[in-house]
């Protein structure tokens, strides 16, 4: 047991739309030999089969609103990469996500540098302090100077950059890395497309600098000056989430892909005792224990059935063993587990710390539940962000009204957007309310694949929640501008039209309870 978690990483990748994260999926999936040549796995719509980009607004924004897990083995350690949504308006959903790594891998387009989502992102991941290891991907195209890409980095999220690889040639005219850890040389050679693994020619400094003169003196110099600056690699740091190993590559050619992974093998850290709600760490080695950070219904229109992914924090999953939800104190037979990445699905027998499940059927969970058996256990909830958009949902025809009554719970227990109601409105036209305006795109076009329901949607006034009480309740109502909802989870929100306003009632009435939520950005 104590074996099989030391052999296990579980990491994300964040980055903004084109970075490059579908490509590097393949690559590392090529890496890892799960497939033969790249392209089989990922890809966007008219480009390759696309096997994780399940929807038609996924394919048509080429975004990814799932998150599957893909597990393969690489130096005998079993790794688990957790696919997150590409946009920052599921940032509440990449929260869910992130709950479920233990490293992130932050990658970077190299002429676009920080670009606004990774941003965000990687604030989620400060969120959750995880390690973060840094890909400058894109180094075959003209990009920035690699130490300016440094400096951006350590300035605007402070994070210090420690590079493990520094590039060789200019980006554009990328010919290999230096391995700063031993400083030898490893020179790439393209091959077509970039299709199958990079053959990789290693030599020493002396060789090196005869094969590339001027290049390898630069890359040479500039290794010196990280060192001096302190930006060499120290494992503590690193863990701690102060410092972020670097490597630079380029995912579609395929170069410095083996060297992520096996960053991820030697520096990323395996499962850990995960602390229970009071804070107690419940040791890996305890029986089973797993959190569920995604529910999924209607995958594919094959499988009409709801995925409950959970990650195995403690023990061993069998597959058919009774585990306790703790929220409700009920059993769940976990009969149907399967391992699913987009698609493609297999049965899983087994499953360590670590580890991603796809539990099917699972009508009665819940993201942030807790499943355990034995010992009794619950993880942290699941914070909700502050939404700061909102639409009042109508079906528009009174005859599908239980297909719609439906559809609302559905999507609202997935935790695809907040669901919010008050007397005054009524049921049939619930309030929804989003981190990002895309979440009311995924609503409305589930609703009509799904359930067939055409809904409409017109945004209300609001732009801020707040929580409140029963107590302020009323006197809130009776304000212009504001209006008190119950969240499906029974906490009172107040929806404020602007700050002004809120200030306003704030100073008027300071008795009244109006609290701060999680912010997506915080
Ligand atoms: P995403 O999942 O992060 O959104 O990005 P994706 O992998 O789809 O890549 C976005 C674009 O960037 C793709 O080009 C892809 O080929 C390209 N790309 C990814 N990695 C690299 C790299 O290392 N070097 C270069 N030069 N390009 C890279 P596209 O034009 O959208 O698709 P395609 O026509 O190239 O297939």
């Amino acid at each position: 047991m104590a074996n099989e978690v030391a052999r296990r990483r579980t990491f994300a990748v964040i980055s903004h739309p084109d970075a490059g994260k579908s490509t590097l999926t393949e690559a590392l999936a090529l890496h890892a030999k799960v497939i033969s040549e790249a392209g089989a796995i990922h890809g966007k719509a008219g480009r390759r089969s696309t096997v994780s980009d399940w929807m038609e607004m996924e394919k048509a924004r080429g975004i990814s609103v799932t998150s599957t897990a893909l597990q393969f083995t690489y130096r005998d350690t079993v790794i688990n990469l957790v696919d997150t949504p590409g946009h920052a308006d599921f940032s509440e959903d990449t929260y869910r996500v992130l709950t479920a790594v233990d490293a992130a891998v932050m990658l970077i387009d190299a002429a676009k540098g920080l670009e606004p989502q990774t941003l965000k992102l990687f604030q989620v991941c400060r969120h959750r302090g995880i390690p973060v290891i840094t890909v400058i991907n894109k180094w075959d195209r003209p990009g920035q100077a690699p130490l300016e890409l440094m400096d951006e980095i350590e300035e605007r999220i402070g994070l210090k950059p420690t590079p493990l690889l520094w590039p060789v040639g200019i980006a554009g005219d990328f010919r290999g890395l230096l391995d700063r850890t031993n400083d030898s040389y490893i020179r790439f050679t393209r091959t077509a497309g970039g299709a199958k693994i990079a053959p990789e020619e290693l030599m020493d400094a002396e060789a090196a600098a005869a094969r590339e003169g001027v290049d390898w003196g630069n890359a040479v110099e500039e290794s010196e000056l990280l060192s001096i600056s302190g930006a060499d690699h120290d494992q503590e740091q690193f863990l701690a989430g102060r410092t972020s190993p670097v490597i630079f590559g380029s995912a579609m050619l395929n170069f410095g892909v083996h060297q992520i992974l096996d960053a991820l093998v030697d520096l990323a850290p395996p499962p850990g005792d995960r602390p229970d709600v009071d804070g107690h760490p419940r040791p890996v080695t305890a029986p089973f224990s797993a959190v569920v950070f995604k529910v999924q219904a209607g995958m594919d229109s094959a499988h009409r059935d709801r995925l409950a992914y959970i990650r195995v924090c403690s023990g061993t999953f069998e597959r058919g063993m009774v585990v306790t939800n703790a929220a409700t104190g009920k059993p769940f037979t976990t009969k149907y587990a399967q391992s699913v990445f987009g698609r493609e699905r297999s049965t899983v027998e087994t499953a360590y710390p670590g580890d991603v499940v796809g539990l099917v059927n699972a009508l009665t969970l819940r993201p942030g539940d807790t499943l355990y058996t034995e010992e009794p256990v619950r993880y942290p909830p699941m914070p909700s962000f502050a939404p700061e958009f909102f639409a009042v949902l109508r079906a528009d025809s009174a005859g599908k009204y239980k297909q719609f009554r439906r559809a609302v719970d559905q999507l609202d227990s997935e935790g695809v957007v907040q669901v919010l109601r008050n007397d005054l409105r009524g049921d049939a036209s619930p309030v929804l309310a989003a981190v990002g305006p895309m979440q009311f795109e995924v609503v409305a076009a589930r609703m009509k694949a799904e359930f067939d329901v055409e809904a409409k949607m017109e945004n209300l006034g609001y732009s801020l929640a707040r929580r409140t009480n029963a107590e302020s309740a009323d006197e809130l109502n009776r304000q212009r501008g504001i209006e008190v909802f119950t969240r499906s989870d029974g906490v009172l929100l107040a929806l404020v039209s602007d700050k002004w306003r809120l200030q306003y009632i704030q100073k008027e009435h300071p008795g009244l309870t109006l609290e701060p939520l999680v912010a997506a950005a915080d």
